[in-house]
């Protein structure tokens, strides 16, 4: 990495400015941004093909091209000043030192599938350092490992991994446009984490561009760091450019399964029965139960239908002697399972139709289809019948379209201690939910009107879930359980609040490495790390 002149000096002019500089006015801080971009700029890595404006006729589908949820994109969003859609990691320093010495906040964004849109929106002036062109996947077979750029998605990364081997894979969430920048940062789940656990709990190494605008790896950023960005978000302490991660093995065929039961078909005693063993399976199987509101036999009448969708590292038939002697209540048979390349695997998770040609994982995301709100809970009992069965009606009354994913816990979740990671929820948890509503462009109303209808649906969820704290899952980003004020000194007391559900007893941890990387709260959001206790 190159570091020109110009960058050295005005790191240096950065180190003797005093550190509370008087915040100029918007112009005045995009004018002296951008000036002090020029600045960087090196024939040989231009950074000015980097930056867009609104005056750039191109802005608008480079903003909303990284956009997830359509509620973030009204006239009434806020819009950022510029965007740094950086392309060589000398762009990522610039942007971070001139962005701090302009008084302009970023929002830095990998894939864009943020929850409540964090990577693209914020209520004070800001500009985007959008990592989607920083997108290289390098493998290395011998030793089993790759480095990852932030850019990169979860599709491309299965994708060239099942290009180099059929026996390695990487456990990671499901949906294959997700970034791996924001994804792995916040935990990375998925269908193989009962035997690998999380992204986090298999990366080796990180590049991380910090404050000062310098390039760190786990060893010059030290232990404390590296734990920190393995599972208590980046946002909060650095951009991260890129992962080292272990790949995992795999057989050369898994099986999968989908299973649909209606509460007619017994779908109840089917899921109280799910709730006891699915965490005591075999690592090798995770089956993921979706309870969602479907449309009744009667006109205008809504039940509840469970969606069961399953994973085995293993063949039909070994799969088939585990669920009848552990899991006959499903009903499971031989015309249920495919047997797949674990790639292949990737895509019917996705819900693409089995037999897709694999390179549709090499999708940047489309347009986003629909607004959405999602929260998240832990289970750590087994709800009763009863109680499921008012779980259901509760959701039948709702006259929402929403659905929840339970997925299992268990297995390799259960061996990690608390601490080993910034990512808390382990061992005790049969379960986490997700709960999921979505609609089209209907306005403010109607958004306001599902987002509360969800909300008094979490309110029914108390009894059954985990309490003190009631915990949450950082990529499941809910503004609603706590959030500071972007446009002030963030609240240590409002900070506690999200910051225990998230991290639980970690959390006193994160703000310690955060003092320490970010005094002065630089990398900061609604929901980021506050660095010290006021
Ligand atoms: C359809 C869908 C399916 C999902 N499925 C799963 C799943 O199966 N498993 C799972 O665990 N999660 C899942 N998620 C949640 C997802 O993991 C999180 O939204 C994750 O944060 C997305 O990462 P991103 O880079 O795409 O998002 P972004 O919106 O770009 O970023 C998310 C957060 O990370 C920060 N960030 C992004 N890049 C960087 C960087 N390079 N350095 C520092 N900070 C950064 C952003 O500022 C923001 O705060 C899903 C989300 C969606 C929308
Ligand atoms: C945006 O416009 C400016 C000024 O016209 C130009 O210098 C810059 O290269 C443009 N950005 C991109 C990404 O094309
Ligand atoms: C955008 O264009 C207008 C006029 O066309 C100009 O006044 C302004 O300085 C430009 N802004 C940027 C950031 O280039
Ligand atoms: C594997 O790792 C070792 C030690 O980290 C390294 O010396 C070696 O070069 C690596 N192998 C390859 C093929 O890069
Ligand atoms: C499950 O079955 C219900 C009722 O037949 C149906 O409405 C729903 O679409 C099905 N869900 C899936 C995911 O197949
Ligand atoms: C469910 O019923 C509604 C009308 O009550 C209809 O508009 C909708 O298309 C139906 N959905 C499905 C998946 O059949
Ligand atoms: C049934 O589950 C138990 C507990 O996890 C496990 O030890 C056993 O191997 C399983 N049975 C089969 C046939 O896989
Ligand atoms: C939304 O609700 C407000 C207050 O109830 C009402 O005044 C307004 O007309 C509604 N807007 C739309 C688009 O329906
Ligand atoms: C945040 O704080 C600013 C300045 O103190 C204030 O103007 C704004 O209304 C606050 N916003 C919220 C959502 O509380
Ligand atoms: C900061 O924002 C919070 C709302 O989150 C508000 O209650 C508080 O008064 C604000 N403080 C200042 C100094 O503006």
């Amino acid at each position: 990495m190159k570091v020109s002149v110009s960058l050295i000096l005005s790191v240096a002019s950065i180190i003797l400015l005093p550190f509370a500089w008087p915040l100029p006015d918007q112009p005045q801080a995009l004018d002296i941004f951008h000036q002090c971009l020029q600045n960087h700029n090196s024939p040989s890595n231009p950074i000015s093909e980097s930056i867009y404006t609104p005056n750039n006729s191109s802005f608008q589908s480079v903003l909303m091209a990284y956009v997830k949820n359509r509620r973030f994109l009204t006239a009434e969003t806020p819009k950022p000043l510029a965007i740094i859609a950086a392309k060589d990691e000398s762009h990522v320093q610039a942007t971070v030192l001139c962005a701090k010495y302009s008084g302009l906040k970023i929002r830095i964004r990998s894939g864009g599938h943020d929850y409540e849109g964090l990577s693209y929106t914020s209520t004070v002036p800001f500009a985007i350092l959008d990592m989607f062109n920083l997108r290289s996947i390098d493998i290395d077979i011998t030793n089993q490992t790759a480095w990852v750029q932030a850019g990169a998605t979860l599709g491309e990364l299965y994708y060239k991994i099942s290009k180099k081997s059929k026996f390695l894979g990487f456990p990671a969430g499901v949906c294959p446009t997700i970034g791996v920048g924001g994804h792995f940062a916040g935990g990375g789940y998925g269908n193989l984490m009962r035997k690998y656990g999380l992204s986090v709990d298999n990366v080796v190494d990180a590049q991380i561009v910090d404050v000062g605008g310098r390039i760190l790896d786990r060893k010059s950023m030290g232990e404390d760091l590296f734990w920190a960005i393995r599972g208590g978000g980046g946002a909060s302490f650095g951009v991260i450019l890129s992962w080292k991660i272990k790949l995992v093995p795999v057989p050369k065929k898994v099986t999968v399964f989908k299973i649909n039961k209606t509460l007619e078909q017994g779908a109840t005693d089917v899921v109280h029965r799910w709730q006891n063993v699915a965490h005591t399976l075999p690592e090798d199987i995770f089956i993921r139960a979706m309870p969602m509101i479907v449309n009744g036999s009667r006109e205008n009448e809504k039940t509840v239908a469970v969606f069961f969708i399953g994973m085995f590292l293993g063949q039909t038939k070994n799969l088939m002697t585990l669920v009848e002697k552990n899991f006959t209540e499903l009903g499971l048979q031989i015309k249920d399972c495919i047997e797949m390349s674990w790639v292949e695997s990737a895509i019917f998770w996705a819900d693409f139709a089995v037999g897709t040609p694999v390179d549709v994982l090499l999708n940047r995301p489309k347009e986003a289809k629909s607004s959405f709100k999602s929260k998240s809970d832990y289970v750590k009992s087994v709800i009763s019948k009863e109680g499921l069965e008012k779980i259901w009606k509760n959701m039948i009354d709702l006259d929402l379209i929403m659905w929840m994913q339970w997925n299992p816990y268990g297995g390799r979740m259960s061996e990690i201690s608390e601490s080993e990671t910034a990512f808390p929820h382990r061992a005790g948890n049969l379960f986490k939910i997700q709960y999921f509503a979505s609609w089209g462009d209907q306005g403010i109303n109607v958004t306001n009107r599902n987002i509360n209808k969800l909300r008094d649906f979490y309110a029914s969820m108390t009894s059954y879930v985990s309490s003190g704290p009631r915990e949450a899952f950082l990529n499941y980003r809910d503004l609603d359980i706590g959030s500071i004020n972007s446009s002030n000194q963030s609240s240590f007391k409002d900070a506690q609040v999200y910051g225990f559900k998230y991290f639980k007893g970690n959390f006193q941890r994160l703000v310690d490495v955060k003092a320490k990387v970010d005094p002065h709260n630089f990398f900061k959001n609604e929901q980021s790390i506050p660095s010290a206790k006021y």
